[in-house]
């Protein structure tokens, strides 16, 4: 089994929702975090809980849509934290409605967050990683990346494209002893599932909980180095 304790992660997004539940289950392995988005004051109280835990936590306030922003920020993680051994790309918006309703501007917000922020941020971790020649890139996508429904066609298509990215990748770098898995989380209880009207506050006894995300993620990080987890459907057993 891989031994994760002192390792350093980044999680993007990782002030609240399924980021924030990755860093504190981390956090719990002795795995040093650095949590981004945009939220400083989300932020900072997550890094609070993250130390009290005993680890390094540290945050970074950029929009992953801005690779500018990006370069920057990913430059001073690594320069805090000294390496980056694990990558949540977690960081995602969603938003309802219909195809020739939707503000062709937000249509286009969701796929520079969601696609080019992970395509961003991976670009600068990746070359860190070769050089190790060891790491763990876990990006997240969605069962609306499997298949289109109504009214979510920008959330849609951005989450297909990440798993075209991502398995892309997958086969890049295996070579370099970089696992890259793909996760399709279906409906988990988060801020944006209960602003979107598709989960209730405070539903653990029907609803996926970030949590359960979190444990997941882990499970796929402690395979031993020879076995990689390429992707996971998360599935509530309540239909
Ligand atoms: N919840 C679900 O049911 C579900 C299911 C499948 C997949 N997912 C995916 O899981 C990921 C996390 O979702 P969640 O439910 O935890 O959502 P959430 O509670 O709304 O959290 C989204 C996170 O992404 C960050 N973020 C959003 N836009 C950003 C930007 N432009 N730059 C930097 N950070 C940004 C937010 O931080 P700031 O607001 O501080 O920027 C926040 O930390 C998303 O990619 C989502 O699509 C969720």
């Amino acid at each position: 089994m891989e031994n994760l304790k002192n390792k350093k992660a980044l999680i993007t997004g990782g002030g609240r929702g399924l980021g924030k539940a990755t860093a504190l289950a981390f956090a719990k392995e002795g795995i040093d975090v650095a949590i981004t988005g945009r939220n400083e004051a989300v932020l900072k109280a997550t890094v609070a809980e993250l130390k009290a835990l005993g680890v390094t936590a540290i945050y970074a306030v950029f929009d992953v849509g801005v690779y500018t922003e990006v370069k920057t920020a990913i430059k001073e993680i690594i320069t805090e934290l000294g390496t980056i051994d694990i990558l949540v790309n977690n960081a995602g918006i969603a938003s309802i409605g219909s195809f020739n309703e939707m503000p062709v501007e937000e249509w286009t917000q969701i796929i520079q967050t969601n696609v080019m922020g992970m395509y961003h941020v991976t670009k600068e971790v990746l070359p860190y990683l070769i050089e190790k020649n060891i790491g763990d890139i876990i990006n997240v996508s969605s069962t609306a990346g499997l298949n289109g429904n109504p009214n979510i066609s920008a959330y849609s298509a951005s989450k297909f494209a990440v798993i075209g990215m991502s398995e892309s990748l997958m086969k890049e770098v295996r070579k370099n002893n970089i696992r890259v898995c793909t996760l399709t989380p279906s409906t988990i209880e988060s801020d944006m599932t209960v602003e979107l009207g598709i989960a209730a506050k405070n539903s653990q006894d029907s609803v996926l909980q970030p949590e359960d995300f979190a444990d997941l993620i882990l499970a796929g990080l402690k395979l031993p180095r020879r076995a990689m987890l390429k992707g996971a459907a998360l599935w509530s057993t309540n239909p």
